[in-house]
């Protein structure tokens, strides 16, 4: 049996942050578990906006021609995915919310063009903020499980990490680190769930 493939997304345009510590600790627990996890660093990859052309409601492709071509094919391929992220703004910072309109073709293909949804997957969410906004993390997680759905997705587990602001802060919270080292290692034993 080939070892599953993870796509593990870090979401914040800050490189080495909060949260990518946190995805780093998770990419451990696949990697000891025996899955495969491949990385993808958003911030990278400068995604161009969706442009609402819905071209894609025709053609089934998007068709803005950027890196998000080679980001398709990853999804695709993920036996499951774990996006992390900080909240900005009480939702996804921009450049993964550029990531998540751009998946407007699966939405496409399943509710405009009758194509059957894709195969079920596990994944999972690692997010991260500061403090003092009174809006919590609930808009950042119904915005990734809108993109979730369409990607046949379940959500399997969610760790939020509040109150780090600096990218060392995330050090003062060891339990969240082990968890999402745990987290990366019980996906691999849910992917193979799913195949079965
Ligand atoms: C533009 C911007 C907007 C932010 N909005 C929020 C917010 O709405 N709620 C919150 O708790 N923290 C907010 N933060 C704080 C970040 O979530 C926090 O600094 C986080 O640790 C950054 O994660 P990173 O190190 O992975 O980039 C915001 C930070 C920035 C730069």
């Amino acid at each position: 049996m080939t070892a599953p493939t993870i796509l593990c997304v870090a979401g914040s345009p800050r490189r080495h942050g909060n949260s990518e510590l946190l995805l780093d600790s998770c990419v451990r627990g696949i990697e000891e578990a025996g899955g495969i996890a491949d990385r993808l660093e958003v911030v990278e990859y400068d995604i161009t906006p969706c442009q609402g052309c819905n071209a894609c409601s025709l053609t089934e492709e998007c068709v803005i021609s950027d890196r998000m071509r080679e980001i398709y094919p990853r999804i695709d391929a993920a036996d499951a995915i774990v996006i992390s992220s900080p909240v900005y703004f009480a939702t996804v910072p921009a450049v993964l919310k550029a990531l998540y309109d751009r998946c407007q073709p699966y939405w496409a293909r399943q509710h405009v063009l009758n194509q059957p949804a894709p195969a079920r997957r596990p994944g999972a969410l690692l997010l991260v903020r500061g403090a003092g906004d009174p809006y919590g993390f609930e808009a950042a997680v119904l915005t990734t499980k809108s993109v979730f759905a369409v990607l046949g997705i379940d959500l399997v587990d969610t760790i939020e990490v509040e109150g780090v602001d600096s990218p060392s802060e995330l050090g003062r919270h060891p339990d969240s680190i082990a968890r999402a080292e745990e987290l990366g290692s019980t996906l691999v034993g849910r992917t193979l769930e799913y195949r079965r």
